[in-house]
């Protein structure tokens, strides 16, 4: 019985690494029809969404909607506490190219574990594109938006705002 618990364990924390799922909930949208009506023609753009994670752990997995190939950070930001102020706390990179299946689907890409984001409950999901937008979105709910590429540590006005609501989504796991 206790060798039966001992490996039963292991394969779901095996399992857990390869889906990068993880056991904190999963916060934002990804596959609801509500958020990928439409694909942006802006470029450049960091945006932050009312999205917010409520755990305390590491991004294990980004799901998305994506109707474009290129390249797309995902972020986690903070509020500083100032009215518009957020700090990027950590981002993945994340490249689509020509001939993979993620195509006008609820895409779930998992992260290694050594380039997980470590979170903390309530802060904001985000994400920057240096080239044209990629995530579909639908109306509804509010997105803040600048025209940068910011970096780790950096903290930044949000002040432009559009009535968008994107389909991203964070698996967080706090089993570590
Ligand atoms: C938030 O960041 C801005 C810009 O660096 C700074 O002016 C402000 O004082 C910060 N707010 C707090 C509460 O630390």
């Amino acid at each position: 019985m206790a060798r039966c618990l001992f490996y039963c364990c292991i394969i779901v924390i095996l399992v857990d690494e390869i889906t990068g799922q993880g056991n904190c909930g999963s916060w934002g949208i990804s596959s609801s029809s509500a958020v990928t009506t439409y694909l942006g023609s802006e470029t450049g753009r960091a945006y932050i969404s009312t999205y917010q994670v409520f755990c305390t752990g590491t991004v294990s997995a980004w799901g998305f909607y994506a109707r474009a190939y290129g390249t797309i950070y995902l972020q986690i930001w903070r509020y500083n506490g100032t009215t518009s102020y957020y700090t990027l706390i950590g981002q993945n990179q994340i490249t689509i190219t020509a001939g993979t299946s993620y195509q006008e689907q609820d895409t779930i890409i998992p992260v290694p574990p050594d380039m997980r984001i470590s979170a903390k409950s309530s802060d904001y999901i985000g994400w920057m594109t240096s080239d044209s937008e990629m995530i579909t979105f639908g109306t509804g709910s509010n997105v803040y938006y600048i025209s940068a590429s910011p970096a780790i540590g950096s903290t930044l006005s949000f002040t432009s705002s559009a009535s968008r609501m994107y389909a991203v989504k964070a698996y967080m796991d706090n089993s570590e």
